[in-house]
């Protein structure tokens, strides 16, 4: 007989966690209705579409011809103009259409910039409770996600004095999140100029993805300062996604801001891995950025109450803390000290139907938190979650 050998699998991949969203929503699919219908706080989804102008947008744009073709590698011209406007507002501070690169959703932003940033064997540093693509990404690459945690009495702020005694030679980079996933809470721009200071002096990269960005706090009208110094080009990268504030997380975009020599040499990355981006969405949400900002600024203004009543919803149950909450999460310490998380939120759904996401889901020593997507269901849902978890045991 023939004598075969086995080929193995990328030891990196099989050592990456399996993607834990699917799992989790499993557990909802034993639910028998006995509480009422399901809420489901799992993923950070918009709770409704776009409006009807931008779908049309899309359907104009997908029929027609030449945008069968494949387009710009960093992404189509339109889309990149129309961003480089957007943040040049909202940073005040002007951005050049190559400092701009579209991707298919911030997901593979941020794989193409840490593929940019880091080769195996390097670490890069990321705050725990961390987003769970980014630890993955960077384990299937041979990067060390290198934890820094997060102290729930400052509000799950990170501390850039501490991020700097885990610095070492092989540290390529440090990722914030803000407003952040998992916990909601909104970084103040002193924390993330102290961050950019400190990756300056260090000759590392500071990444921040702001998926969450346009979901800020009434009254909050810069995230920050960071692009507003002369040299944010040598250290500083920032991810965006379109899913959220313009709720079309299936039409895959998302967009980097670099330095143009990083976006050319990001760029040769996004050739192999996706030539270009999907260019219908591009044309659509090119107009969008105008076109529907009275509808985004009426989502904002919605999601951002939810926060609010959120908190209240919890306020009058016994053991259960929210910890941050912010955009569209909420983060929260359940009752049942030595219960794994993920037991009681087999049990919360199995018994109460309200659906969330174990802490262990985001990094080490999260064994006694839930994640709470708030931003899924409306207001009058949210007020219903604490009726469901009222009188709740194990
Ligand atoms: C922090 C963060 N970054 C990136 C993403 C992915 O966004 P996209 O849909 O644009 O890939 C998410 C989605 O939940 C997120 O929470």
């Amino acid at each position: 007989m023939l004598q075969t050998v086995r080929p193995t699998l990328n030891p990196d991949l099989l050592d990456t966690g399996t993607p834990p969203i699917p799992q989790a929503q499993g557990w909802a699919r034993s639910y028998d209705g006995r509480s009422g219908p399901l809420i489901d706080l799992s993923q950070a989804v918009p709770g409704s579409p776009p409006p009807t102008s931008l779908l049309q947008r899309l359907g104009e744009a997908a029929a027609l011809p030449d945008l069968t073709r494949y387009g710009a590698i960093t992404g189509d011209l339109s889309l990149r103009e129309a961003y480089a406007a957007e943040i040049g507002r909202i940073y005040g501070t002007p951005f050049a259409p190559t400092e701009i690169a579209i991707t298919s959703g911030c997901n593979q932003a941020y794989v193409v910039t840490m593929m940019a940033l880091a080769r195996a064997g390097d670490n890069v540093l990321l705050p725990t409770p961390w987003y769970f693509n980014h630890e993955m990404t960077l384990t299937m690459l041979g990067v060390e996600a290198r934890p820094l945690p997060c102290d729930p009495a400052c509000g799950f702020v990170p501390d850039a004095e501490q991020a700097e005694s885990l610095i070492d030679a092989k540290t390529r980079a440090i990722v914030l999140v803000t407003p952040n996933n998992p916990t909601g809470s909104v970084y103040p721009p002193e924390t993330i100029a102290a961050f950019a200071a400190l990756c300056a002096r260090r000759g590392i990269w500071l990444v921040i993805d702001e998926t969450y960005r346009d979901f800020l706090p009434d009254g909050v009208k810069a995230p920050h300062e960071i692009f507003a110094t002369s040299g944010w080009r040598d250290s500083v990268i920032g991810l965006y996604s379109f899913s959220k504030a313009y709720a079309v997380p299936g039409w895959r975009l998302g967009a980097i801001t670099a330095g143009e020599a990083v976006v050319e040499q990001i760029g040769k990355v996004l050739d192999c891995v996706q030539i270009s981006p999907v260019r219908a969405g591009q044309q659509a949400v090119a107009w969008g950025i105008d076109g529907i900002r009275g509808w985004r600024e009426t989502n904002r203004a919605e999601i951002n109450a939810r926060a609010g009543a959120f908190r209240a919803a919890m306020a009058p149950l016994n053991g259960w803390q929210v910890l941050a909450a912010g955009a569209y999460f909420a983060y929260v310490a359940h009752p049942f000290a030595d219960v794994p998380a993920a037991e009681v939120v087999r049990a919360l759904v199995g018994e109460r139907g309200v659906l969330a996401l174990p802490g262990p889901y985001f990094g080490p020593g999260q064994e006694q938190h839930l994640r709470i997507a708030i931003a899924n269901v409306g207001k009058e849902r949210i007020s219903e979650i604490g009726e469901r978890l009222a009188g709740f045991t194990l």
